[in-house]
């Protein structure tokens, strides 16, 4: 199989169409499990469109978000919804933070470190933005476990051999490789939580129009016309559709968080 084209993210409608709504199911539910106070300073690494950044918004009374992502294309549609003045969003490399050390309460990643070439390395300059006592938090899909939301996809367009385009860094989401890179940052107090969520789609046509033809991955530019044929077909009988022609799709995600040593 020839290697897959790395996922991009440029086309920030269609990752609101994609995986938004994944994102924000996702994102409240670690947003209750953190449980942070009001008035905190925060850091929003792989911002992305701002969906996880509106959450923090409404839900958290941020003294600060300083929210940075490496697409242009991704922050110029964040920069159009949030005019919020404790929000500032900039181009940035989560690989290294263009931040003075210890200066946020709290350092968070919503699915992205899988995403991150070097995820060791991303979670350190979490934890060097961080106050002593901050928190670090990340989630992810539950990639390698089947938890992805695209996880029907991928295994379809295996099943094809036709090579379906992955996060990089898969094997960060499980919980063992979490747990070790969290311990080996030296952060204390350290917690996982599995995150699990549902979408419906109104009928199969919403299901292929949100998650296959929206994919970052442009997978439908790749394939033949038989090949998307036979790729629907195979969905279509993978996904079976409520007595309303309704189809629900379940995903997991893997969550940690722990604290800088005070
Ligand atoms: C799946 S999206 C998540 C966006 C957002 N956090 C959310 O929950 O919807 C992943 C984001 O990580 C960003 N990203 C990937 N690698 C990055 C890096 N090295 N530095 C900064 N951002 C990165 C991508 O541009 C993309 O917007």
């Amino acid at each position: 199989m020839a290697s897959p084209e790395p996922i991009k993210f440029t086309d920030s409608a269609a990752y609101e169409r994609f995986m938004a709504p994944w994102s924000r199911s996702a994102g409240n539910l670690f947003l209750d499990w953190l449980a942070p106070g009001p008035g905190l300073s925060w850091v929003d690494v792989g911002c992305g469109n701002g969906a996880f950044t509106e959450m923090i918004l409404a839900r958290s009374a941020p003294m600060l978000v300083s929210a940075i992502d490496a697409s242009e294309a991704q922050l110029a549609m964040a920069r159009q919804k949030i005019s919020a003045k404790q929000v500032e969003l900039s181009i940035g490399d989560a690989m290294a933070l263009p931040y003075d050390g210890s200066r946020f309460d709290l350092a968070v990643m919503a699915l992205v470190l899988f995403f991150v070439p070097d995820p060791r390395k991303g979670a350190a300059e979490m934890v060097r933005v961080t106050k002593p006592g901050g928190m670090v938090a990340s989630y992810t899909w539950d990639a390698v476990r089947g938890g992805s939301p695209t996880h029907h996809l991928w295994d379809e367009l295996d099943a094809l051999g036709i090579p379906a385009s992955r996060p990089p860094n898969v094997e960060i989401s499980r919980f063992e490789a979490l747990k070790a890179l969290w311990a080996e940052l030296g952060l204390r107090d350290v917690e996982t939580r599995e995150l699990v969520v549902e979408r419906t789609f109104s009928d199969f046509d919403d299901y292929w129009l949100s998650m296959v033809v929206s994919t970052p991955a442009g997978i439908l530019a790749r394939l033949s016309d038989a090949e998307s044929a036979e790729l629907r077909r195979r969905l279509q009988a993978r996904l079976p559709a409520s007595a309303t022609g309704e189809i629900t799709v379940h995903a997991s995600a893997t969550a940690i968080k722990g604290r800088k040593a005070a």
